[in-house]
């Protein structure tokens, strides 16, 4: 008996041992996962007045920037849709994307990339990508925000 007691002992302490083993394994993928997509993981840029976004500042006049080797954009996400509409850049150079909303809650999500904004009024989103293929991107809006939710999307063309 005591044999066999001793036996289950040591069965129950290695697969505590597995467990914690793989508690630790998964931390540190996860870790190490956010790590490699730490590029675009959205920042908040700033605190806006959502009810200015409209009226005053670089979301009244939402366009793309190009300063010779970088584009900012910056862009309105609203019922139902986006501004600019569509966005055009060049493959290989950053795109820094400034995104907020005048009314409720939506997403940024840019097919084929890791791109996926949260956008949540009075705040500013912030995320960097470089575009590798030419080609138009859709915008997806993730975040249900309405009757016409399932009809808000945006377009990015890349060029060669
Ligand atoms: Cu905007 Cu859903």
């Amino acid at each position: 008996m005591e044999k066999n007691h001793r036996a289950i002992e040591t069965f129950e302490r290695l697969w505590l041992l597995f467990v914690l083993g793989m508690l630790v394994f998964f931390l540190v993928v996860i870790t190490g996962m956010l790590r490699t997509h730490g590029g675009t993981v959205p920042e908040r840029a700033e605190r806006i007045d959502a009810t200015k976004v409209r009226t005053e500042g670089n979301f009244a006049n939402p366009r793309v920037v190009f300063d010779g080797g970088r584009y900012i954009a910056y862009v309105q996400a609203f019922a139902y849709g986006y501004l600019p509409a569509e966005i055009t850049v060049k493959k290989g150079l950053p795109v820094t994307f400034y995104v907020t909303s005048p009314d409720v809650q939506h997403g940024f999500y840019v097919e084929n990339t890791n791109i996926n904004i949260q956008v949540i009024p009075g705040q500013v989103a912030q995320v960097t990508y470089t575009f590798k293929r030419p080609g138009v991107y859709r915008i997806i809006c993730n975040e249900y925000c309405g009757l016409g939710h399932q009809n808000m999307f945006g377009k990015i063309r890349v060029e060669d």
